[in-house]
């Protein structure tokens, strides 16, 4: 059949991205302009102003994707926004640029969830085998997703207060590392010898949710303890204390949901797949189980519009499409 090309938006929160997606897989062009350091002044993102950058990058970004694609906006299929969840004047820039584009070429509009953009990130590599079950990480989102069959998605268990990627930027923030702290409490964690003992949160049994709170909580103690005794904070410690906690708790969970549905696949996704720790200890699992475990490129585990092309695509194959009327859901469920 003929080619199937989306253009993509997203702007749910920090990074400005626009795409062009070639039937769901091939990338022909990503752009992602981060606004990482606009917001370290803040020590995190501050919505005004990710609005206000959005809507400054947006109409460039379009016209460069499309002249890098080497395509004429004709021969575009459909154009996919992020529609939510996100910060609401962040995903309403992408929205207004996307339908005001899907009006003018008179192209249909597919309004598209972020999480499942990153779920779909693994498909940009290889097709997914169903029932699968994916393990969302990021600065947003902690979710356990099954999956039934392809754009179908269950919610199993989610955080209860701070999503993984939030987690570990306050518990960096405490440390004294610069925003995003995550890689940097990643890096301080491999890197020391010994783990100061801290909880595990498990919840209730049988339950795929998660709380990060308590953990972080207990972190940020160790560490006012530490100053007020005048005693030097055990950086390192803390840190790999800290991830082992979280990544003991994101593996078994992950795990047990793959064997109680019988999922045939294991998908890492969002920020937080960046994760040493993480990706290291999931490896060694699905190994040990042989459980098939697909993890996407980084550039398209953090926010990226490829992503949002291939959910899009998914959706454009069922003929589920948008009308001009979408408004930014920031509290969008899958
Ligand atoms: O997916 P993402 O780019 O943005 C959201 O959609 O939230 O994820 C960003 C998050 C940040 O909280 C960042 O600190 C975290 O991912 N992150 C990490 C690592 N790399 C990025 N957290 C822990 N270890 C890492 N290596
Ligand atoms: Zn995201």
């Amino acid at each position: 059949g003929k080619d199937v090309h989306i253009l993509a938006v997203e702007t749910s929160c920090d990074e400005t991205s626009v795409a062009i997606v070639k039937n769901g897989r091939e990338v022909l062009v990503n752009l992602v302009a981060s606004q990482i350091e606009t917001h370290k002044a803040f020590g995190g993102v501050v919505p005004e102003v990710a609005s206000r950058q959005h809507v400054e990058c947006i109409t460039l970004l379009l016209e460069q994707a499309i002249a890098e694609s080497g395509l004429q906006p004709d021969d575009l299929d459909a154009i996919a926004v992020t529609e939510g969840p996100g910060l609401v004047g962040a995903l309403l820039v992408g929205i207004m640029a996307a339908k005001a584009f899907a009006f003018a070429l008179d192209k249909p509009l597919i309004g598209t969830h972020h999480i499942a953009g990153h779920i779909y990130a693994n498909r940009l590599i290889e097709d997914v085998q169903y029932p699968a079950i994916a393990l969302v990480v990021s600065g947003g989102h902690t979710e356990i997703v099954r999956m039934e069959s392809e754009g179908r998605f269950e919610v199993m268990g989610q955080t209860r207060d701070d999503a993984v990627g939030e987690a570990y930027d306050k518990v960096a923030r405490a440390l004294g590392f610069p925003y995003p702290g995550g890689p940097h409490v990643d890096k301080a964690a491999q890197a020391s010898e010994s783990a100061v003992p801290l909880p595990r949160v498990w919840l209730e049994e049988g339950s795929y949710d998660f709380s990060l709170s308590g953990l972080k909580s207990a972190v940020l103690n160790l560490v006012n303890q530490s100053r007020m005794k005048g005693e030097e904070v055990d950086k390192g410690g803390i840190a790999r204390g800290f991830q082992e906690s979280v990544v003991e708790v994101l593996v078994a969970k992950a795990i047990r949901a793959v064997h109680e549905f019988g999922a045939k696949q294991l998908l890492l996704c969002g920020g937080v797949a960046a994760n040493g720790g993480l990706r290291s200890a999931l490896t060694a699992r699905c190994a040990a189980e042989s459980i098939p475990l697909l993890i996407p490129p980084m550039k398209y585990c953090t926010d990226n519009a490829a992503m949002i092309g291939a959910a899009a695509y998914i959706k454009w194959i069922r003929g589920e499409v948008s009308d001009l009327y979408i408004k930014g859901e920031p509290g969008m469920s899958l």
